[in-house]
């Protein structure tokens, strides 16, 4: 499916309101799997997954399952995880994990023993005399899927006639290219099943909206007054212009000086708030203790913007010292960029110049009350220092997600619940501060062939 790529910013500035089935219908939930995941490009892994020829992943959405090998040191390929003798799956992922991952020569079914090279040809088949030359190796090769990469990011796409990935993720892909994040790498990954839709868990991250109300903390260190913006099928939020000393829509945490007199102590405040409650991520330690000295480094009454520029050329140095080189980004393409993005259909980032902060929702089978809920930091290590992760199962919890997502945690199944309920009127998104999940619905409703965002009469 084509969509404009140009930036549709005064789109759905009106106050407009979408139906619920999305997320409750038992219905719409099954439709998904056709209308939707079988035709959009998906995030199903990263690159750094599967580094050595034979690396697997796994990756399941709906009732779907694929696995993902590098084939070559340049070729990674994507099969249905399915068997082409009976469907069993070819690769069972551990009990209980969100995914699989693993290194093989070859895939043997575990039922009847067919066996699969990396490159989806059946190598072995049982008494294969028995079918009496009728198998082919168009009935027996393992069913492929287009697979291509942008930014680090594995996106897989079950439908053949596809739109390239490029194409798919514009303008959303050249906007954001400079942040580079094929050069970052996993700092932390962890994953839940929340009671709720996979649309509701990833919409509590597409609208600062709601931090005066969930992380009444943060009020203290800033103005957290947003603004959305189409991008055809995705789009962005960040913090709006009500700040009368930043020229632009300054809008990422790194442009920020916090809120209060000395913005020497308030750009440390800010900063080590956000990295102390936000599980590490959303800055970086250099970036923390940059800010720390700031103090020491400037004269009491230096200008926000003096201190801002101080700052982050004294990390910047810091970075480099350790072999963290920063890519260049104009203060434009950083302003454009803004805070947080979603890439339909599933995928949030919250970039910054060395990090990203990032969430994938997926759907829980076709139960349409529960998903599958993913976040991940990444970041720009030096060369062989990159941490060793692999995912971990964490309750949603401040001990194991730090203090603000476990508040955006709490709001997962009460939204749900709120929203079955026969007493609710139906939404009403902020036509300005949360236009990108009024765009979501209405990228949505086109696939699913649904009713569209509408105006409130
Ligand atoms: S189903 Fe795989 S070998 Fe029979
Ligand atoms: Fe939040």
């Amino acid at each position: 499916m084509n969509k404009p790529v140009t930036a549709d910013i005064e789109a759905l500035s009106e106050p407009l309101t979408f139906p619920v089935e999305a997320y409750i219908s038992e219905e719409y939930a099954r439709a998904e799997g056709d209308k939707l995941w079988a035709k959009v490009w998906q995030h199903a892994g990263r690159v750094e997954d599967i580094p050595n020829v034979g690396d697997y992943i796994t990756y399941e959405v709906g009732t779907e399952g694929f696995v993902i090998v590098r084939t070559t040191p340049d070729t990674i390929r994507a099969y249905y995880n399915v068997c082409s003798h009976r469907g069993r799956r070819l690769v069972d992922p551990p009990a209980g994990a969100n995914c699989g991952q693993g290194h093989k020569n070859q895939f043997v079914c575990g039922f009847h023993g067919w066996r699969y090279d990396l490159d989806g040809n059946c190598t072995f088949k049982l008494d294969e005399p028995d079918w009496k030359g009728a198998l082919n190796d168009q009935r027996t090769h393992l069913n492929a899927v287009k697979v291509d990469t942008w930014g680090g990011w594995i996106f897989i796409n079950m439908d053949p006639d596809c739109v390239p990935l490029r194409e798919f993720l514009e303008p959303a892909a050249g906007i954001l290219d400079p942040f580079e994040f094929e050069k970052m790498r996993y700092k932390w990954r962890q994953w839940v099943i929340f009671d709720c839709n996979w649309k509701g868990a990833l919409e509590a991250f597409m609208e600062p909206y709601h931090v005066a109300g969930t992380h009444t903390q943060l009020l203290t260190h800033g103005d957290y007054y947003a603004y959305s913006a189409a991008y055809g099928l995705h789009g962005v939020s960040g913090f709006d212009q009500r700040d009368p000393s930043f020229k632009m829509k300054q809008s990422s945490t790194i442009t920020r000086a916090g809120k209060g007199k000395d913005a020497r102590i308030s750009t440390y405040e800010l900063q080590n708030e956000i990295y102390t409650t936000v599980n590490n991520a959303s800055t970086t330690e250099t970036l923390v203790n940059a800010a720390r000295r700031l103090v020491d480094e400037l004269p009491e009454g230096t200008a926000p913007e003096a201190v801002i520029k101080h700052w982050l050329a004294s990390a910047k140095a810091d970075d480099a010292a350790r072999g963290v080189i920063w890519p260049t980004i104009t203060p434009e393409q950083m302003s454009v960029a803004g805070l947080a993005w979603h890439i339909f259909p599933n995928m949030a980032v919250l970039q910054g110049i060395t990090f990203a902060l990032c969430y994938r929702a997926r759907p829980y089978g076709d139960n349409p009350h529960k998903c599958i809920f993913e976040s991940y930091a990444i970041e720009r290590f030096p060369a062989g220092q990159e941490p060793k992760t692999s995912w971990v199962y964490a309750d949603p919890v401040a001990e194991k997600w730090g203090l603000v997502l476990s508040q955006d945690f709490s709001n997962m199944a009460s939204v749900h619940k709120g929203i079955r309920s026969r007493g609710f009127r139906g939404t009403l998104p902020n036509p300005h501060q949360e236009r990108k999940i009024t765009n979501f619905h209405r990228n949505l409703a086109e696939y699913m062939g649904t009713g569209a965002p509408k105006l409130l009469d």
